[in-house]
């Protein structure tokens, strides 16, 4: 199987996953990516039977919008049942990196707002140690030089992701060279950098469920922690 099949064969199987939760008057949370693309396709065969969605991204809510999904400000609903998004890497214990498409901050906001976040990924984002994927981190773009030697100081490489200015106007800087053994302490860390928005690292919140599409099929972790 493809990697696009993968993603496929994963977005089909939180579309089974969560029909069971879409009672009428449902929201339902919806990642960023090239494999919440495949879960917005797959959701919108089902659109009759649920209220409507919030948006992690401008991109996603016009994938929705073009779907005639409705898109609500999360500011005008109660929470959410669940939320589902891809992830760049996730570990065993469903700690994530997330952001290589720079909607990170949007994607924590509604990912805490959910009870439930089911994280979609073919079997390439499974590692054993997080950070061989950059951890991108949100900054106001004043502060991006200063953050950037505080992030040196924790032991990583910073690289300014050019040209990319997130939705909420921000700068995104990429951190190479971490390898990840505490991912609690160091979204922490980080988040405590005065000038960061947040990072991609979804440690303190990470994944209750995650659905990895492999060529043997679709395998389902819960989290127990
Ligand atoms: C966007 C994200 C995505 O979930 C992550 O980059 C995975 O993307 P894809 O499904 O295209 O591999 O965090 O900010």
């Amino acid at each position: 199987m493809t990697q696009d099949e993968l993603k496929q064969a994963v977005a089909r199987a939180a579309v089974d996953y969560i029909l069971p939760k879409l009672v009428k008057g449902a929201i339902v949370g919806v990642g960023t990516g090239s494999t919440a693309n495949c879960f917005i396709d797959e959701l919108a065969k089902h659109k009759a039977l649920f209220e409507g969605a919030v948006a992690s991204s401008e991109a996603t809510a016009k994938r929705l919008g073009d779907h005639g999904i409705k898109v609500y400000d999360l500011n005008n609903i109660e929470g959410m049942a669940v939320y589902v998004d891809g992830a760049d890497e996730t570990d065993a214990n469903l700690c994530l990196i997330k952001g290589g498409g720079a909607a990170l901050t949007r994607e924590k906001i509604v990912a805490a707002c959910a009870q439930e976040f089911v994280c979609i990924a073919d079997g390439s984002k499974w590692v054993d140690v997080l950070g061989n994927f950059p951890l991108p981190v949100e900054v106001i773009p004043m502060s991006r030089a200063y953050v950037m030697r505080e992030l040196t100081k924790l032991g990583g490489e910073p690289k300014y992701r050019e040209g990319v200015l997130t939705d909420n106007g921000n700068d995104i800087i990429d951190v190479h060279g971490l390898s990840i053994t505490n991912p609690v302490e160091l979204e922490v860390a980080i988040n405590a950098i005065v000038g960061v928005v947040t990072n991609g690292l979804f440690a303190t919140r990470p994944a209750d469920v995650l659905l990895l599409g492999r060529a043997s099929g679709v395998e389902t972790f819960v989290n127990n922690l």
